[in-house]
């Protein structure tokens, strides 16, 4: 079927191809011996038909053979069992064997494909860490994470002290007597916790190195790239993509997403075929923020009803188009989808593509084909220019709030979302940056609870939006001397004197802008020479304001959130809309994007877009589940 296939990829406006993620076991079919016939001529096939290659090393998927032969690269579980051959990714970051298999593969392949003209892009593995697979409790990772713990306190005194083990008599006599933390009796310590996120997300960092490394020693100006997850946070994707990488990419599923992920049943009602409106985005923004440049694309584009969420509904018609618009809008420079043909074998036979099983057509193919004609209409895309707003991600306070939750619903990674949404709301094109990353040239920057976070280099004049926990804790997961916010209180003069959490259920209400609004989930009391700038009714404060510095003393809800936001975008000169619930606007140098997750709206009337507005794409009467695109 390969040539025909080849044909209609072509013909469909498709121009890149990932094959080879899982193919080990057709590739190397018994140990050291290599089939590269059949390779060869996919390779051949494809790049005759003028199609270019993303080749995937094979290494999420070891074969059986291996396994049995060194069953040493399986992972164990935190009670020390193994996580066993039968599905995928099957084996442990750490282990020293697995290390030296995944070079040999990686430099067979490299060697063999390096240099093939068709070849422009090599995906180490696959989504690293899916299906929970960056902690591993085996000895080899026991031995890399003693190492990692001397090189980062070099004495276990240093060690002891800084994690505060004179408590429940938790000290140690030397690095050799420290394990992983796992199947205590009850909670351990949260600095033990810590340190042991930090090193397994460095070995995840350190096993794509390595195979980064042989490619670029053998496939020279071959981009390098990785297919991170969407709602994935097992791992720091700024420190990853400090490795080699030079576009990130994403799989984005947002039907499945919007169905595992904490929305409430109403709101996954209402967007159950269209998926939330700023999910991808949320995460387009992300992954731009990680390799130079901000190149960054879609790896695997949902087409179709997935088969692994507890729910698999089916996109409405034009979803599949306006995904792919969403992503060009925040400056992919790829979406590709995945599959090319539902499988009718094996896990995912109930996974769409973009042909069906009988090989005809799915809807998807049509959808992808008019996104070729909308980008042809527009023409060329203008560079992604820097945005006015940055929201800073941290990756180790979602850690922090998974170790240390304090109250079950606080979690790190729903409180920067719900910034983001209610940024998006108000009409706003925003960079998801990493802490260390430079902020100059930011007007907005949005700090959403970064539990870590110690000090920001912002210009001055910049507006800083600081949500609850920030600075709440040291490096070392201690309380900081001076209490929370730590060094954030140089910016505003605050300290956070006691938190408390709470159950769903229980709100404190106030009034904002004359508003009501409610906090639930969390609230802290603070001292401060300041006034608060909005009271909750029981008269503690809600958000504390100096000239350019917002803090958010509780887990706010949108009203409160668009009213710190809206005054923070204001001050800094920024034009705030109120755009309709479900539609969203991005703006990619001057050409601007409206998407609609909802009902239709009219872009002139709702002030979505200026009288006179010309429409490249779509129209003022924007329909559900479509797009339009004007210069503005
Ligand atoms: C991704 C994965 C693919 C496929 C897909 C199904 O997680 O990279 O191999 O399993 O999901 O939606």
């Amino acid at each position: 079927m390969w040539a025909a296939d080849a044909k209609r990829m072509a013909a469909l406006g498709l121009s890149l191809v990932r094959i080879g993620e899982f193919a080990w076991s057709r590739i190397e079919p018994s140990p050291g011996e290599f089939d590269w016939g059949w390779m060869d001529r996919a390779v051949e096939t494809l790049g005759q038909a003028g199609l270019k290659i993303i080749m995937g090393t094979p290494t999420a998927t070891p074969p059986k053979w291996l396994i049995d032969a060194y069953p040493d690269v399986l992972p164990l579980d935190a009670h020390g069992l193994p996580r066993k051959f039968g599905s995928r990714r099957h084996y442990c970051f750490s282990s020293q064997t697995y290390r030296r298999e995944s070079r040999r593969i990686t430099e067979a392949m490299v060697k063999r494909y390096g240099d093939n003209p068709a070849i422009v892009m090599w995906q180490t593995d696959n989504e690293f860490g899916c299906h929970s697979t960056v902690e591993s409790f085996s000895a080899d990772a026991a031995a890399a994470f003693r190492v990692w713990l001397a090189a980062r306190y070099e004495t276990v005194e240093a060690l002891n002290t800084a994690w505060g083990n004179v408590f429940w008599s938790m000290e140690y006599r030397s690095f050799d007597e420290i394990d992983p933390p796992a199947a205590a009796v009850t909670e351990m310590n949260p600095a033990h916790r810590m340190a042991w996120k930090r090193f397994s997300s460095d070995q995840v960092a350190g096993f794509h190195a390595e195979q980064a490394e042989l490619i670029r020693a053998h496939a020279a100006g071959r981009d390098i790239t990785h297919n991170f997850m969407g709602h994935f946070t097992d791992f720091d994707h700024h420190t990853f993509a400090k490795e080699q990488m030079d576009v990130a990419t994403w799989d984005s599923y947002p039907l499945g997403f919007l169905e595992q992920a904490w929305w409430d049943a109403e709101t996954k009602a209402k967007y159950v075929r269209t998926g939330h409106p700023d999910f991808a985005a949320f995460h387009h923004d992300l992954y731009r923020g990680l390799c130079a440049g901000g190149r960054w694309g879609i790896m695997e584009q949902q087409p179709g009803p997935v088969n692994w969420a507890r729910f698999n509904p089916a996109p409405l018609p034009g979803m599949v188009a306006l995904w792919t618009m969403e992503a060009a809008a925040h400056g992919a420079e790829m979406v590709s989808y995945f599959r090319w043909r539902q499988a009718p074998f094996a896990q995912e036979q109930m996974h769409a593509g973009l042909n069906r099983p009988d090989n005809k057509p799915d809807l998807a193919s049509e959808e992808a084909a008019s996104v070729v004609s909308a980008l042809a209409e527009i023409g060329d895309l203008p560079p992604t220019p820097q945005a006015d707003v940055a929201l800073v991600y941290d990756y180790e306070a979602e850690w922090a709030t998974r170790i240390q939750p304090q109250g079950a619903s606080f979690r790190y990674s729903e409180i920067a979302f719900a910034f983001y949404s209610a940024l998006r709301r108000l009409g706003q094109s925003i960079d998801i940056v990493g802490p260390g990353a430079s902020l100059a040239g930011y007007k907005v920057i949005v700090v959403p609870a970064n539990i870590m976070c110690s000090d920001l280099a912002v210009d001055p004049g910049a507006q800083i939006v600081i949500g609850p926990r920030s600075g709440s804790k040291t490096d070392e997961f201690s309380v900081p001397d001076g209490l929370a916010p730590g060094e954030l209180s140089d910016l505003i003069d605050v300290t956070v004197t006691r938190v408390e959490s709470l159950r769903a259920g229980v709100s404190m209400a106030g009034k904002v802008d004359g508003k009501a609004f409610r906090a639930e989930r969390w609230r802290e009391f603070v001292d401060s020479p300041l006034t608060p700038a909005v009271q909750f009714e029981d008269g503690h404060g809600a958000v504390w304001r100096n000239k350019t510095v917002s803090y958010v003393a509780c887990w706010p809800d949108e009203v409160l959130l668009r009213s710190v936001l809206g005054h923070a975008l204001t001050l800094a000169d920024i034009a705030v809309a109120d755009l309709p619930e479900s539609v969203r606007i991005r703006r990619r140098g001057d050409l601007v994007f409206a998407t609609n997750y909802g009902d239709r709206v009219d872009l002139i009337a709702s002030g979505c877009a200026a009288p006179g507005a010309e429409f490249l794409v779509g129209a003022k009467a924007l329909e559900p589940a479509s797009v339009a695109v004007w210069r503005g």
